[in-house]
């Protein structure tokens, strides 16, 4: 299946010069929902004990990815929403820094976790993430994405690890 038509792309938003690759029409849409999961799944099915999932979009996909391999799912999450005891990592954005945050007993040492997100850019957010994962003891098997955009060479930051990603854009 031809996955990127099913992806819109909106020009200028959510500023001048950028282009966003919007997922809810395929997510909509559910045989490319399936067959997307499928192949963000696939080459990952090897003993994956924890598929570790980073908010709000990677919720979608990696709870779908869980799933699909019978493993338990792990939220990193948005500063302040998770109640208890956490550990917290900051990445750089174009102008400041953010971070995302993840519970403190999430991951055992010597875990094997899969990092899904809907989308690689900058892959600020996917080392943040690595950070999260590794600072607990988890090894990581490796991270799938469904989309990448290749121009922001965000597996620059991702050096020695497993990538995938399933649709590549490279500007428009
Ligand atoms: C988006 C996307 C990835 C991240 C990738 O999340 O879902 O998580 O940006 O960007 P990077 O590789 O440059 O770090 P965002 O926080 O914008 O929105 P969301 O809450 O809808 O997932
Ligand atoms: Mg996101």
């Amino acid at each position: 299946m031809d996955l990127a038509s099913k992806i819109r792309s909106i020009y200028d938003y959510p500023i001048d010069g950028i282009i966003f690759r919007d997922i809810t029409t395929l997510l909509k849409d559910g045989d490319a929902f399936k067959a997307s999961i499928d192949a963000v799944t696939e080459s990952f099915k090897e003993d994956i004990d924890l598929v570790v999932g980073i908010e709000a979009r990677g919720f979608i996909i990696g709870a779908a990815v869980a799933y699909s391999l019978g493993c338990g799912f792990v939220p990193i999450r948005k500063p302040g929403k998770l109640p208890a005891k956490k550990i917290s990592s900051e990445y750089e954005l174009e102008y400041g820094t953010d971070s995302i945050e993840m519970h403190s007993d999430a991951i055992k040492k010597g875990q094997k976790v899969l990092i899904v997100d809907d989308l690689l850019a900058t892959g600020g957010t996917a080392e943040a993430s690595v950070n999260l994962v590794e600072e607990l003891g988890g090894e990581i098997v490796g991270l799938s994405f469904l989309i990448e955009l290749v121009d922001l060479k965000g597996r620059e930051k991702l050096k020695g690890y497993r990538v995938k990603s399933v649709v590549e854009f490279n500007g428009d």
